[in-house]
Parts: C-alpha cells; sequence; structure tokens
C-alpha cells in the first residue's frame, strides 16, 4: 500500500493526471471513501490526462458517464444505486477491456468486482479542510508494477 498525501483540489487532479499515461485498455480503478473526500476531482485529473476535453460531472441520474480520450474512460458512480438488478446492469463495464474503468462507491458493488484492480482510499487529513490522503491498494501486479513507475515520477509532496 502506498499513501500520499494531497494540498489541493489541484493536486490531487495532477496526481491522477500523471498516472493517466501508465493506464491501458482493460484497466480498473475502484475508489472509495467519504462525501467529499475527492474521488471526482481524482476522476477530473484522469481524464484530462486521457486528453479527454469534456468537463467530468458527477454522474447523477445515470449511474455511468462514457468520455473520449486517448483510451475511451467509463466514469461510474455507484451512490445512488438502488440494488442488486442495477449493479447487475453495470457488470459489464468491469469487463470491456477496451478503456479504463474509474468506479466511485465501488464497495455499493463489492461481489462484482474484478480480482484484479487498484483500489484508491480517499480520505479526510486532519485539520486542514485541503488536506486528504489518498491510499494506493495493488490488487494483482500488473497495478503494484504501475503505481510504483507513477509514484517514481510523481510529485508525491513527501
Ligand atoms: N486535496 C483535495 N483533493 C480533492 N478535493 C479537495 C481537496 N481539498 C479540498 N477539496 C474539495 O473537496 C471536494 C471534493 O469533492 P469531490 O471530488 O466531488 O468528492 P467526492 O467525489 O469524493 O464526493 C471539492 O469541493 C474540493 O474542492
Ligand atoms: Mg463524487
Amino acid at each position: 500500500m502506498w499513501t500520499v498525501r494531497s494540498a489541493s483540489p489541484a493536486e490531487t487532479e495532477a496526481l491522477a493526471a500523471g498516472l493517466a499515461p501508465h493506464l491501458a485498455a482493460g484497466d480498473v480503478l475502484c475508489l472509495h471513501g467519504e462525501l467529499g473526500t475527492g474521488k471526482t476531482c481524482f476522476v477530473r485529473g484522469l481524464a484530462r490526462g486521457l486528453g479527454v476535453t469534456r468537463p467530468v460531472t458527477s454522474p447523477s441520474f445515470v449511474l455511468v458517464h462514457e468520455y473520449r480520450g486517448r483510451l475511451p474512460l467509463y466514469h461510474l458512480d455507484l451512490y445512488r444505486l438502488r440494488g442488486p438488478e442495477e449493479a447487475f446492469d453495470l457488470e459489464e463495464y468491469f469487463h470491456t477491456g477496451d478503456g479504463v474503468v474509474v468506479v466511485e462507491w465501488a464497495d455499493r458493488a463489492e461481489g462484482m468486482l474484478p480480482e484484479r484492480r487498484l483500489d484508491v482510499v480517499f480520505s479526510f487529513a486532519g485539520e486542514d479542510p485541503g488536506a486528504r490522503t489518498l491510499s494506493f491498494v495493488a490488487r494483482g501486479e500488473r497495478y503494484a508494477l504501475m503505481v510504483r513507475e507513477w509514484l517514481k515520477g510523481a510529485r508525491t509532496g513527501h
């Protein structure tokens, strides 16, 4: 597990933008953490890093937004997921293989998440209203290598 501190929304975006070049079709990123900890902010950075020009918003009535960049980016937000039937309809996204899948509130689809994925856990970091910690948990060797490569080149704030 790798833990990175972010001091601002811009820094969270920049971290994610820096991860984007390491991503390939079929990669799955699952974002966990309370409301307001920066998950959507991170997706915004990922999109920018993938060359998406359309603004990223939180999927609200639809649970999925698709963006076109260097690779397709499928942005799922399961916050409003109503039940297992709805989750079932989304399962195909975890196995599309033609783009990058990023999932907010991924734990709401616990049983259907792929075994190999990158989990990112977001939390508030103390008193500072702009501080967050992002913990990366690689599930599978590919993701472990990816995070190592990425953090080698990233400004981590340490
Ligand atoms: N270091 C930080 N990283 C990300 N967002 C931050 C940070 N500091 C403050 N914020 C603020 O926290 C909120 C995060 O919102 P959002 O990305 O929508 O969170 P989530 O998707 O987890 O609910 C935004 O209002 C953002 O400006
Ligand atoms: Mg969000």
